[in-house]
Formats: structure tokens, sequence, C-alpha cells
């Protein structure tokens, strides 16, 4: 597995990073034996940047993060943990805190979750607007002074907030959704987030299946699914989406890859600086995204896969319209 680095000041992670985030939540039913499987496959492979949030399933995916690294060496893991989404106990989605007394609080529950006495890159999970950014890194910096947390990541943020942000304390990577089907870093997000020398963290390179090869019309999806509500997967802009899909696949099987395998090689071409992470869940997923490491795209072939999936040919929206509101890159 090649490395990359994540920005100016960052760790070197492997080349494609594992986000265990449908492992607990939002992508319907996974299985834990499967989950954890995952995990050692993905550590097996060479995988050390492993995403999760607090709020994924309510710690439990901090927990199968834990239950995954047993018997593991926990320094060659890179855990990324976003913090900050505030959520009941029936999953709804309450808000975002990031004062700093609650950044501590977050941390010092994950970092026994997690049953370790640091986390490598820990950020909001998005912007709360009733908090100054200058006075959330301030805070998170003051945790990595006190070594229990070795890099300052955001997510999801405008490029007028990474500046205030790095103006504070270097920046290892933004997390943000990259994919053929999202591009909207390309105009400003991402030529700031290089002059600044932070790093990308590539989410959605799948758009959470849609680009996959995998996805079917007729796959059932509970409520609580994202996708039974993302705007992507809704009637029309569902089939718009396939027939995208379909065109990446011809250029997929042409080259002798997976449809999967040439939407996370189209993201990890756009620079040395994005890191991709996926979302498999199972082993038969990760092992095709896996397969991804050794493609390789000439000019030519970044071309044509432009024609097929041209940027803003995506039907519909990459959230509703109420978590659109909460993303700072949007705005
Ligand atoms: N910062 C943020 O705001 C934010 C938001 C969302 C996610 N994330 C992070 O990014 C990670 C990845 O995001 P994502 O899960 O939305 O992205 P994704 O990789 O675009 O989508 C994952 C979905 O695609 C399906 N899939 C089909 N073929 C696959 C293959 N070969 N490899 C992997 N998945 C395949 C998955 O498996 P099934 O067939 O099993 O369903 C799953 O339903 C998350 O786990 C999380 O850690 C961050």
């Amino acid at each position: 597995m090649r490395t990359r680095t994540l920005g100016r000041t960052g760790p070197a992670v492997s080349a494609l990073g594992l986000g265990l985030m449908g492992m607990s939540d939002l992508y319907g039913p996974a299985d834990e034996t499967e989950s954890v499987a995952t995990v050692h496959a993905a550590l097996d492979g060479g995988v050390t940047l492993l995403d999760t949030g607090d709020f994924y399933g309510m710690g439990h995916n901090e927990m199968l993060l834990r239950e995954a690294l047993r018997g593991r060496d926990r320094d060659k893991a890179v855990i990324s943990v976003k913090f900050g989404a505030l959520r009941g106990p029936d999953g709804a989605w309450l808000g975002y805190d990031s004062r700093p007394e609650a950044v501590k609080t977050f941390l010092a529950y994950s970092l026994r979750r997690l049953g370790t006495d640091h986390i490598d890159v820990y950020r909001p999970a998005r912007l709360d607007p009733a908090v100054p950014i200058e006075d959330q890194v301030g805070a998170l910096a003051e945790l990595v002074q006190a070594g229990y947390i070795r890099h300052i990541g955001l997510s999801e943020v405008g490029a007028e907030t990474l500046r205030r942000a790095a103006a504070v304390h270097p920046i290892s990577d933004l997390q943000i959704e990259y994919s053929l089907l999202s591009r909207g870093i390309e105009a400003e997000i991402l030529p700031v987030a290089r002059e600044l020398g932070i790093g990308v963290t590539a989410y959605g390179v799948l758009s959470r299946g849609l680009l996959s090869g995998h996805w079917t019309p007729s796959r059932e999806l509970t409520a609580a699914d994202f996708r039974s509500h993302s705007p992507r997967f809704q009637g029309e802009n569902l089939d718009r989406n396939l027939a995208l899909t379909d065109a990446l696949g011809k250029l997929a099987a042409a080259k002798g890859v997976t449809t999967a395998q040439l939407a996370i090689a189209w993201v990890a071409a756009q620079g040395e600086d994005i890191v991709p992470l996926v979302g498999a869940r199972t082993r038969v997923r990760l092992a095709e995204s896996l397969g991804t490491t050794d493609v390789e795209l000439t000019g030519a072939e970044l071309a044509e896969i432009e024609a097929a999936v041209p940027a803003g040919a995506a039907a519909g929206g990459r959230y509703a319209a109420a978590q659109l509101d909460h993303l700072d890159s949007e705005k």
C-alpha cells in the first residue's frame, strides 16, 4: 500500500482510508462480525487510516473500532474521529456543539470508548455557527499540547473558515465529499486547502454506493438509511444518476477494472494531497476498493471519464435541504 501525507503537517497514511460509519449507522443493518473482519482485512491489506465519529451509532462505531484493534498494534493505526453532532436516543439529529468545554468532554468520552490515550486526527463534524472557529481550534490546540490528540482536522467547512482556522493552528486535513458526482470543492475550497498546506480526506467517493456499479433501484431502504431521503437516490434523479454510472461502467470494463475502482481511482488521481476514504462494510467490498491502489489513469482516460460524467452532471443535491444548511462548505 502506498502512502500519502495529510497536508504539510499531518501524518503519513495509507493512500486509501477506511470509513467505518456504515458499520454502525446510516446505511441500514450491518453485521458486526463482518464489520470487525473488514477492519482486520483492511489493516492486513496495509490500510492505516481509519475514520469514525463519536455519533455514528451513538458510540457504537468507536466501540466497534476498539474491538477491531484489540490485539493489533494501536500505533500502526491512524485514528480519525469526528465529534460535535448532538443526537437523541432515537437517533434524531439535534444540532452541533463545539464549545471548548464540549470539545474536551466529547474527547474524554471518545478516548474511553476507543480504549486509547490519544486520537491521531480529531475534528468537529460540522462548523458550530455559535462558536467562532478560532475558539474551536484554540480548544483543540490545547488538547494537542496536552498530548490527547496529535492533529487537528476539519470537516465540510468552506475556504474562509479554513483560512481562519489555519491562522490559529496547523490543520492536517479537511474531510469533505468529493467524487465524480460531487465536485463542488474544485472551484475554491481545494485551491485554498492547497495554498494553506491542508490535505483532503475525500468521502462519498462512490457517492454513497450510487457510483459503485452495485446499486439497483430495487434496493430496500430503511427510514434511517441516509439514502431514503437523499435527493440523488429519488425517482427520476436516481435514474439519471444511474445512467451516469453506466457510462462510467463502460469505461471501467474497457480498462478491465470495476466501476467502483474507476470512481475511486478518479478521486485519487486528482492530487497526491487527496486520500479517498471508502465506506466498505464487508470484506468483498473492501477487496474491490483495495484493488484501486494499482489503477493508474492516463490523461486520455481522465478526459474520457470527464466526458462520460461531466462536472455538474449529478441529478439532485448531495444532501437534503435541512442537512445542507449545516454545511459551511456550501455557504
Ligand atoms: N465528514 C463527513 O461529513 C462525512 C460524511 C459521510 C461519511 N464520512 C466518512 O467517510 C466514509 C466513507 O463515506 P461513505 O460511506 O458515504 O462513502 P462511499 O464509499 O461513497 O459509500 C459507501 C457505500 O457504497 C457501497 N459500496 C459498493 N461498492 C463498494 C466498494 N467497492 N467499496 C466500498 N463501498 C462500496 C457500500 O457498501 P454496501 O454495499 O455494503 O452498502 C456503502 O453502502 C464514512 O464511513 C465516514 O467515515 C464523512
